[in-house]
């Protein structure tokens, strides 16, 4: 079955064939990122405009790269939340329309939850010959960690995709928005993860320390009492010869990799669960990725994170879960 994904919930303009739930026929992703970079964060009304504009471009794209045609399409898969409300109408209108025109039915998707499933997707060619499994490609139940820059939210999905029970979550900021505002106070432009996540690795041997609340008892996370932190020693320090802005960075993702890896390991092992999917943006972390191997390792949890390009907002993520809850129709 070949499902045509849409996605539009925050900057990118994205259209994607995935065959089976599993195979990426074609990922393409349009992204109007460089025009908010001025403006330290997106502009809702600016990526919905460009939205508008390059919605037809890539799915014409993403059709003629899968090889086929739109009779070929089984159906439509779109992104229905959460999002910004401008962008998502462009594309909930422009996947609407076509399921209308082509009488394919229209599944709706929580982005979230497709960034999870972006572990179960492929480009393998020697996997797409293999007989395809509604079930995915990993053994649930599981837990998913999602770590974006709307989101940081655990959930367990006990035996079916259809079903994401969510068990914790960030009380304020989201991670990959507290890394794009300390970001900010040190200036280091938009967005913040990628360019913290550099200077880090340039760092070493500091003694500087920030603290995330740890929030016991609980499943949840908390990152805005870090960035205030960062915020008061910078206002105090940075101008200083010997501050360091790659120590800082580095203190900062210091605190965050490790509050998400404890409470992530500690859940999947009160679920007694032996599988973590991560998706999201922040899932592209070095530091997140090679600590949350690491200490899953240790305690006997499969740790699994997508290709890189599919951390990052995709339709390809949107179209594969579809696949699982077709040929359910209506909101999610
Ligand atoms: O999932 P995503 O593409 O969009 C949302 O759904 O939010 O995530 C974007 C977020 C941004 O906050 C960005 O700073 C962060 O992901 N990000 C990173 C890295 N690459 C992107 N954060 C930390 N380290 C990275 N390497
Ligand atoms: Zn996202």
């Amino acid at each position: 079955m070949n499902i045509l994904g849409i996605e539009t919930s925050c900057d990118e303009t994205s259209a994607a064939v995935v065959r089976d739930g599993r195979f990426i026929l074609s990922n393409v992703v349009a992204s109007s990122l460089k025009e908010h970079q001025k403006y330290g964060g997106v502009i809702p009304e600016i990526a919905s405009r460009r939205q508008l504009e390059y919605i037809n471009i890539v799915t014409v794209k993403a059709l003629d790269g899968a090889g086929i045609g739109l009779p070929d399409v089984d159906a439509l898969a779109v992104t229905i939340k959460p999002g910004l409300i401008g962008s998502l109408l462009v594309g909930v209108s422009f996947a609407n329309a076509m399921s209308f025109a082509l009488r394919k039915p229209l599944v709706t998707v929580n982005h979230i939850q497709a960034h999870i499933y972006a572990n179960c997707l492929t480009t393998s060619v020697r996997a797409r010959r293999r007989a395809s499994s509604r079930s995915g490609c990993f053994s649930l139940p599981a837990v998913g960690l999602v770590v974006s820059g709307g989101h940081t939210s655990l959930f367990f999905i006990a035996d079916d995709w259809r079903t994401f029970s969510l068990i914790g979550e960030t009380r304020d900021d989201a991670v990959g928005e507290a890394y794009d505002k300390v970001a900010r106070i040190l200036d280091l432009g938009y967005p913040g993860g990628p360019v913290i996540d550099k200077l880090a690795r340039s760092a070493t041997g500091s003694k500087l320390r920030f603290s995330c609340a740890p929030l016991p008892g609980t499943n949840d996370f908390s990152f805005s009492g870090i960035k205030t932190a960062v915020l008061y020693y910078a206002q105090k320090n940075i101008t200083k010869p010997e501050c360091s802005v790659a120590e800082v960075a580095a203190a900062f993702q210091t605190s965050v990799v490790n509050a998400i890896t404890d409470k992530s390991i500690e859940v999947c092992k009160s679920k007694k669960c032996k599988t973590l999917l991560v998706g999201g943006g922040v899932a592209a972390n070095s530091a997140l990725r090679s600590q949350l191997l690491s200490h899953g390792s240790k305690a006997g949890i499969r740790v699994h994170f997508p290709a890189l390009p599919l951390c990052m907002d995709n339709a390809a993520m949107v179209a594969g879960l579809a696949f699982h809850t077709f040929p359910s129709r209506g909101i999610n």
